[in-house]
């Protein structure tokens, strides 16, 4: 009888040593850029009760939830986003948090999707949040390190994109010309561009517009500039969001970021807890999914049973980009690199062990066989694992104190004591 071999799961990956090598270079500038603007590392667990998702989060994301009863009756989520997770952390801490605080986090996240090129079921996302004011700077704050961060990757102005648009506004628009209840006209408005114009016009039917309504929405969410939104909106909530927009462009101009953002009304977000700012970040002419999205929530931790604490924030898959970075020749390479390779011409493993030790203190990589072998074949090795030089622990030029070693970038031999050989590192 055989025996079916194992399958990967659909929509989840292996990281074998040459992909994890570039998945770590990700995380690493993740990790600094968010410590750079002074953002705190947290976690949380991978999984939380059903209820922290169910109603909140919108109905995408609920129908798309990796859920289970576990052996306590207990209905459990595996986490499909981490903004639920923060907020439970903030309510349970409200009083103690100083506000406002920035916090950064690297989940592991698990959504049901039709796994396609930048989906997949299971993913890292980068959160970066600000919780505890309302002021716009804080916008301000995340889009710098988003722009920071991309350009640290690599990427140039111009190729990627904030867009940025406004629940705020949107509402008072929608106000303006009589329409229904946003929250039930908002899941149709982010799929406007995935659905084509009748398929658009016929959600915004169903929830209740008129064909003169959909025809001025459709109008409004193509507006390309603040001067042409002006035009078209005349209440005082509208002017004074639309000011916000305004103060967020200039501080990030003056910033030296004026080129990575733009107005972008047809961006309206898929998540239910957005009250504010909503933004997504694309690659130039938008040929890949979004890189990252995010927004201002106000009421989520009062959604949850809290008190009202606001919260603005985004969060940046690494599947869409290393997608991005790897079309621009931008991923590093996946190769093997240590310092020192310790060979031995009569297989003293004592010897091979003790040098190893002495030449990895402060912090060099150092690798040696592991039993006995050829010469010949220990220098495979050593290339083949993108050693940098080959120290010989019984070199017969070698002295008292001194190896010889070879160089094998350039392929030259020599003899020296240790702090000599980690000087030609
Ligand atoms: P989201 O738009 O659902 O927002 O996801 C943000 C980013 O995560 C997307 O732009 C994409 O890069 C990545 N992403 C989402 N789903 C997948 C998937 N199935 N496979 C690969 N990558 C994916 C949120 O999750 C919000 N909680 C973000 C946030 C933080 N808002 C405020 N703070």
């Amino acid at each position: 009888m055989s025996i079916a071999i194992p399958q990967l799961p659909k929509g989840t990956r292996d990281f074998y040593p040459e992909a994890q090598r570039i998945q770590n270079y990700i995380f690493d500038t993740w990790r600094k850029t968010a410590e750079e603007f002074a953002y705190e590392e947290y976690e949380g667990p991978m999984f939380e009760h059903l209820e922290l998702y169910t109603g909140k989060s919108g109905e995408e994301i609920v129908s798309q939830l990796y859920n289970f009863v576990d052996k306590g009756d207990r209905e459990i989520a595996l986490r499909p986003e981490m903004t639920p997770t923060l907020a439970r952390l903030v309510i349970q801490k409200a009083r103690e948090l100083k506000k406002p605080f920035k916090w950064f986090s690297m989940p592991r996240l698990f959504r049901y999707e039709k796994a396609q090129k930048g989906r997949l079921r299971e993913f890292f996302q980068l959160n970066m949040d600000i919780i505890g004011t309302e002021s716009i700077y804080a916008e301000a704050d995340l889009m710098a390190a988003i722009a920071t961060m991309l350009r640290k990757f690599g990427l140039k102005d111009g190729e990627f994109a904030i867009g940025v648009s406004s629940r705020k506004l949107l509402a008072t628009y929608l106000d303006e010309i009589g329409a229904p209840n946003p929250a039930q006209v908002y899941p149709a408005l982010d799929r406007r561009l995935k659905i084509g114009p009748e398929a658009f016009a016929k959600a915004l039917a169903d929830a209740g517009l008129t064909e003169d309504q959909v025809a001025k929405l459709d109008a409004f969410m193509s507006c390309k500039s603040i001067e042409e939104v002006a035009a078209s909106v005349h209440s005082e909530a509208a002017t004074a969001a639309l000011d916000e927009i305004k103060d967020l462009f200039a501080t990030l101009e003056a910033a030296g970021y004026g080129e990575c953002v733009n107005l972008d009304l047809s961006i309206v977000r898929g998540l239910a807890y957005y009250t504010g700012i909503v933004f997504e970040v694309f690659d130039k002419g938008k040929s890949m999914r979004a890189i990252a999205g995010g927004g201002r929530y106000d009421s989520l931790t009062e959604k949850l049973g809290g008190d009202r604490i606001p919260g603005v924030g985004f969060g940046m898959g690494d599947v869409v980009l290393a997608d991005l970075l790897r079309e621009h020749n931008l991923l590093p390479s996946p190769k093997q690199s240590v310092d020192f390779y310790i060979a031995s011409f009569t297989n003293d493993m004592k010897k091979v062990f003790e040098a190893a030790q002495i030449f990895r203190a402060n912090g060099n990589t150092v690798s040696h066989p592991l039993s006995s072998m050829k010469m010949g074949k220990q220098l495979d090795q050593a290339n083949y694992q993108g050693a940098k030089i080959v120290v010989y622990v019984d070199g017969d030029k070698a002295t008292a104190g001194e190896f010889e070693y070879k160089d094998l970038r350039d392929g030259t031999m020599h003899v020296g004591n240790v702090e000599a050989i980690k000087a030609a590192l």
